[in-house]
């Protein structure tokens, strides 16, 4: 079957799909985009999160079928061109990436908490990122840089909230 999808704000075509196949295996195997990883397959690890319609997913339970005419975006898609979006810059600046596997599940995870919720608690950080396991148990390290990036977001929003008032006081 052919499936036409919006990744990352480009409109992806794949042909030939099978039944059955995954939205991950689709994503990586056939539009180049290994950022989400494959690390369990049966919806235990969170690694291949991604976002479907703007709600994370694992992307190794959908079915790739399921995601024609809907909009997927990545943990490539969350950069700004070369700029990394603030959660990967933190992850990267707390140390909290070892060897890797599980940092793409996490960033999306994230990156949709602090979306929802700008500041969170601690509590609700652990909540948040509970479906993601990482085997390095690099957690202390994946805490700090969520606290880092809502920290940053926060920092980003007054600084661009005090220039949109400078530009109309
Ligand atoms: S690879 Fe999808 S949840 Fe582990
Ligand atoms: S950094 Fe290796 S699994 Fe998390």
């Amino acid at each position: 079957m052919r499936v036409n999808v919006t990744v990352n704000g480009e409109r992806r075509q794949a042909d030939d799909v099978w039944e059955g196949e995954s939205l991950l295996f689709l994503l990586r195997e056939r539009l180049g985009l290994p950022g989400s990883k494959n690390a369990c397959e049966q919806g235990e690890c969170g690694s291949c999160t991604v976002y479907l319609d703007g709600t994370p997913v694992c992307s190794c339970l959908v079915a790739a079928g399921q995601a024609e005419g809907r909009e997927v975006r990545t943990v490539e898609g969350l950069a700004d061109g070369n700029r990394l979006d603030p959660v990967q810059q933190s992850f990267v600046d707390a140390g909290a990436v070892q060897c890797g596997f599980c940092t793409p599940g996490l960033v999306v995870a994230a990156h949709d908490l602090l979306q929802r919720v700008p500041r969170p608690a601690d509590e609700e950080i652990r909540e948040a990122l509970a479906g993601n396991l990482c085997r390095c148990t690099g957690y202390e390290n994946i805490l700090d840089a969520v606290r880092l990036a809502a920290e940053r977001r926060g920092e980003s929003e007054s600084g661009s909230e005090s220039e949109s008032a400078g530009a109309t006081g």
